[in-house]
């Protein structure tokens, strides 16, 4: 079995999963973390002994490295994939890809050059709820989508350099252009910046797509309750993903609410209300990180393009951006210009799995 050499740059937080996930999948060769935090590093030296750390991390790039994953903090996210994909590494950054549009497509760009892979770690795509969900939309069962409503809330961890949207909110759009697989043609936010003057700890985004479809999304640091459920209505049906709940995380409403086509009488003007079973189906749960590390070395050994490539993580951004423009801008509403396919890397065969990457 052919193994892929990688590297983990960030272990703070997010990165020792990472780190563990690749130290696990017989696949993978975990052969050196990078961080600029010594003592970080002589942590992750203490629980892998085998594993070669540096506060550099172009060291990485002698040590015979295929592909790296970058865990650290958004902002920095552009000049290290950058530099790892001229030094010919295939990338796994973390979400989001970048913090605007165009440096996502300059890494799309160069990526493609390379013919290297550009993943994003959308997690919740590698979710087997989330997989589900999208099965029960796929399938009709729930009728026309009207809406999908999204809650992400709890307290902290705060951040100084990047509000509430730009943390949480590429979970949940990741999952909502993910489920209905298309992007918004607008967006707005409003917000506020109740603990840090400047970066907003509580965020309520709005996205229309085609059809009439609604997206909402709340996201707050600053909320008693830990929050992470995702409804979607549809006129046969609805469904909740409550990603808190141990087992039960998906529960399908035989639920609706007809108008009457037309009414002479008051009498006659009633709505009709169904009440039905709910049904709570059955997931077998993997740990998404491992599906999803899997899927990177994957598609590096297969030369395939992944779900979650770089075009999926420049759609998001690009929600991000509209949403920030019009946190900036009295929450008006910004349009966005469909994504072009045509960016990702033409080398790589079309996407393995869900054919995600191709909306
Ligand atoms: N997929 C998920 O569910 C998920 C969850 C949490 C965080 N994240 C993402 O993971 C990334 C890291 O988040 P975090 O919460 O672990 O942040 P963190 O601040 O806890 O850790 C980041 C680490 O990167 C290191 N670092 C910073 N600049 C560096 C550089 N130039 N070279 C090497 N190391 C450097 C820091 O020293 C720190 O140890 C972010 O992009 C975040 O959005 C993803």
């Amino acid at each position: 079995m052919s193994t892929v050499n990688i590297g983990v740059i960030g272990c703070g937080y997010w990165g020792p999963n990472l780190i563990r996930n690749i130290a696990e999948l017989p696949t993978g060769n975990l052969v050196a973390v990078a961080d600029t935090r010594a003592d970080r590093l002589k942590h992750i030296k203490t629980l892998y002994p085998f594993v070669q750390v540096t506060e550099n991390y172009s060291d990485l790039f002698s040590m015979g490295i295929d592909a790296v994953i970058i865990a650290t903090p958004p902002h920095t996210h552009f000049a290290i994939a950058q530099d790892c994909l001229n030094h010919g590494i295939n990338v796994l950054v973390e979400k989001p890809l970048t913090l605007n549009s165009a440096d996502g497509e300059a890494l799309i760009k160069l990526a493609a050059e390379k013919n290297l892979v550009l993943m994003v770690g959308n997690t919740f795509e590698y979710n087997t709820a989330v997989e589900m969900l999208k099965q029960i939309v796929d399938s009709g069962e729930l009728g026309e989508v009207f809406y999908v409503n999204a809650v992400r809330t709890n307290l902290g961890l705060f951040s100084t350099r990047h509000n509430v949207m730009w943390d949480l909110a590429p979970h949940d759009i990741s999952i909502m252009l993910y489920l209905l697989g298309k992007e918004p043609t607008s967006v707005s936010a409003m917000g506020r910046s109740s603990i840090y003057k400047g970066v907003e700890d509580l965020v309520y985004m709005h996205m229309n797509f085609d059809n009439d479809i609604v997206g909402h999304v709340h996201v707050s640091w600053l909320d008693p309750q830990k929050v992470r459920r995702i409804t979607v209505v549809g006129s046969k049906k609805m469904v909740v993903y409550d990603d808190i709940e141990p087992l039960e995380k998906i529960k399908i409403y035989d639920k609706g609410v007809d108008a009457p086509p037309y009414a002479d009488t008051f009498a006659q003007f009633q709505f009709s209300y169904r009440y039905g079973n709910v049904v709570i189906p059955y997931i077998k749960f993997t740990e998404p990180l491992r599906v999803e590390c899997q899927h990177f070395i994957d598609s590096i050994t297969n030369k395939t393009r992944p779900r979650s490539d770089g075009v999926v993580g420049l759609r998001i951004v690009k929600v991000l951006e509209a949403g920030e423009w019009s946190l900036k801008n009295q929450s008006q509403l910004k349009n966005i210009e469909p994504t072009s396919v045509e960016l990702a890397a033409p080398a790589l065969s079309t996407v393995n799995g869900n054919g995600n990457g191709k909306h």
